[in-house]
């Protein structure tokens, strides 16, 4: 993959970098994506049956049930050269803020250590009334197990449709978005709001706004750089034309 030299040289002056990962950066892992012709989430299942508030009243169960089993898809995989590409731009570059909207924590277990949890993480569980977090590892009889505080179901920390990003995640996102001079918009297809106007927001502020997808997505017509292909093959590129410049400069400098 050649990265094309403007870009480079745009990452490598880049004061403040901002990456928006989605769920096509864990597909090389082996998590499904949600809109995939075939293989995604929203495919095979309806989102009304298992990704609301009215879902999960309705239903508690199904919903638990089907959390459980992205949650045991999550347990036995593990962080693709993607994940472990952005730690290393996290290392190289002078600040980096990584948004993700995926829930499957598997950026931090690649090392990045300050993620924004767009959408939440389907490893932690809250109560559904009171929101507090509980610990779900002690009830795996009750399906969902209540909450010990005052007896509720409780429900994976993620955000469903219909409702909020959680506050602090939302004014980091958008201040970060704001105040970037390069946006890498990863793995995502973009039509989920608010998180794909982010890269709006950036670009109207001046951001060069990079894509790296395998398809075409609404934000690619307002992308400075198209990078089509895997994320798992793309970002590594990107670190090594990184590296090769930096190389460069040590040798003529
Ligand atoms: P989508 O399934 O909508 O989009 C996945 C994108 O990843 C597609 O555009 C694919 O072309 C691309 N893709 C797949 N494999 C890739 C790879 N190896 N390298 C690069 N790109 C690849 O998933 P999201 O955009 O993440 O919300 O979906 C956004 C939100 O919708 C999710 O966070 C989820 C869902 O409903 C919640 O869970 C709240």
């Amino acid at each position: 993959m050649l990265v094309p030299d403007a870009l480079t040289r745009a990452l490598a002056v880049s004061s403040h970098a901002v990456i928006l990962t989605g769920s096509g950066t864990s597909a090389e892992s082996g998590v499904p994506t949600f809109r995939e012709a075939r293989t995604g989430l929203w495919a095979r299942f309806r989102p009304e049956d298992l990704a609301t508030p009215a879902a999960f009243e309705r239903d508690p169960g199904f919903v638990w049930d089907w959390y459980e089993w992205r949650r045991g898809i999550v347990a036995t995989v593990e962080p693709n050269p993607g994940h472990t590409a952005i730690v290393a731009l996290e290392r190289l570059l002078p600040r980096v803020t990584l948004i993700t909207q995926n829930v499957d924590g598997l950026h931090q277990r690649a090392g990045s250590a300050n993620v924004i949890e767009f959408h939440g993480n389907i490893m932690r569980s809250k109560c559904s009334i009171e929101h507090c977090s509980v610990d779900i590892s002690g009830d795996a009889d009750r399906r969902p197990p209540p909450c010990p505080n005052c007896g509720a179901p409780v429900r994976p920390d993620v955000v469903w449709f219909g409702e909020a990003i959680p506050p602090a995640a939302l004014e980091a996102a958008l201040a970060a978005a704001a105040g970037c001079d390069v946006m890498l918009v990863v793995g995502t297809s973009a039509q989920v709001q608010p998180a794909a106007s982010l890269a709006g927001h950036a670009s109207a502020r001046g951001a060069v706004l990079v894509e790296i997808n395998l398809e075409a997505t609404p934000l690619t017509a307002s992308a400075d750089y198209v990078l089509p292909g895997k994320s798992g093959v793309i970002l590594p590129a990107l670190v090594e034309s990184l590296r090769d410049a930096d190389d460069l400069r040590g040798r003529t400098g």
